[in-house]
């Protein structure tokens, strides 16, 4: 008996500029780039055995089962693709865990299929640059090809598979941000991000928000090098509100906030005004990330976690690149 075996480890990632519709949603080719940081206290663990005794794909994911429909489909068209570049025919079992709810707005599919990637290319020993990798990933989840390289990273916005991966643009430890994560509900979203892509176009605002979009990036990309949070805050929520107000506008409409992720946008703002360095971002979920500049975190953290509504919270500074277990 044959097997191939094995295991990587990959953050999730927050986005400071985000990524919302592709020009190709086959590819996940996105309509314009993004910026995002890994976060490092969250964590997928994924191992990948590629077996010539199994007749298809198994997942276990947190322990559970996954049974045939199009959770598995997906991750079965992803380990193709890998297969494919290998020559081989052999099923795989994948058996993932991670430290934090999945499905509600924490980019847990980016760290999956991160993960899933690192570990399924490693297995049948591919030799995949960092790029080629971030691009495979990208694949299974756009976000995902973010969760490949470490720290601060843009991912490019291109017309082919090939030029369409994330690159770190400054390292780990260049800026001590800290996301509290403010957890309001832990419910699966209904509408996934991958059905929000591709409705994406139909709200009017779109075209707006793409053409903005650069200049954005630019703006936050220097302000995250010169570590200048006052110029960061103010386009980090500029962002999230444009894409939000695309969701809201699209047809159908998708309204992610609840209640309580209001009134916390409103406090946090508040905050700030009080001279405490946080802005929020919030991605297709309910949840709030609270961004905290040095030393703002340990009274963020405190206020967050007697805000009316929020259930818990989890706290992650920069993280490093997806990575295997020895
Ligand atoms: O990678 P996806 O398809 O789960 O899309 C992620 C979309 C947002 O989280 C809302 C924004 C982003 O850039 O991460």
């Amino acid at each position: 008996m044959t097997i191939w075996k094995a295991t990587a480890c990959a953050h999730p990632n927050i986005a400071f500029i985000k990524y919302w519709g592709n020009t190709d949603d086959q590819l996940r080719l996105p309509v314009s780039g993004s910026i995002s940081m890994n976060l490092d206290g969250l964590l997928t663990r994924t191992t990948v055995e590629f077996r010539d005794d199994q007749a298809s794909d198994t997942a276990l994911l947190g322990g559970k089962q996954l049974d045939a429909g199009a959770a598995l489909d997906r991750i079965t068209r992803h380990l193709d693709y890998a297969r494919q570049l290998a020559g081989t025919t052999m099923r795989a079992s994948v058996n993932s865990d991670s430290n934090f709810p999945t499905g509600a707005g924490i980019a847990s599919s980016a760290s999956a299929f991160a993960a899933l990637s690192l570990a399924a290319a490693a297995a049948l020993k591919l030799q995949l640059s960092e790029p080629q990798l971030s691009a495979y990933a990208r694949l299974g989840s756009g976000s995902a090809s973010r969760s490949v390289p470490g720290g601060f990273v843009e991912w490019y916005p291109a017309q082919t598979h090939e030029a369409s991966f994330a690159e770190t643009f400054a390292p780990v430890d260049y800026w001590e941000l800290t996301d509290i994560v403010a957890i309001v509900s832990k419910a699966h979203k209904s509408t996934g991000s991958t059905e929000g892509h591709s409705i994406a176009a139909t709200s009017p605002l779109q075209s707006a928000r793409v053409a903005t979009a650069p200049e954005r990036l630019a703006r936050c990309k220097q302000a995250i090098l010169n570590r200048d949070f006052e110029t960061f805050a103010d386009v980090v929520e500029l962002d999230s509100n444009v894409m939000h107000s695309v969701m809201m506008t699209g047809n159908p409409s998708l309204f992610y906030w609840q209640s309580t992720t209001l009134a916390l946008m409103e406090a946090v703002r508040d905050l700030r005004r009080q001279g405490i360095a946080v802005c929020y971002t919030i991605d297709a979920g309910p949840n709030i990330h609270c961004i905290c500049a040095p030393g703002a975190a340990s009274k963020v953290a405190e206020y967050v976690a007697q805000f009316p509504g929020v259930l818990e919270f989890k706290q992650a500074g920069a993280g490093r690149a997806a990575y295997l277990e020895q």
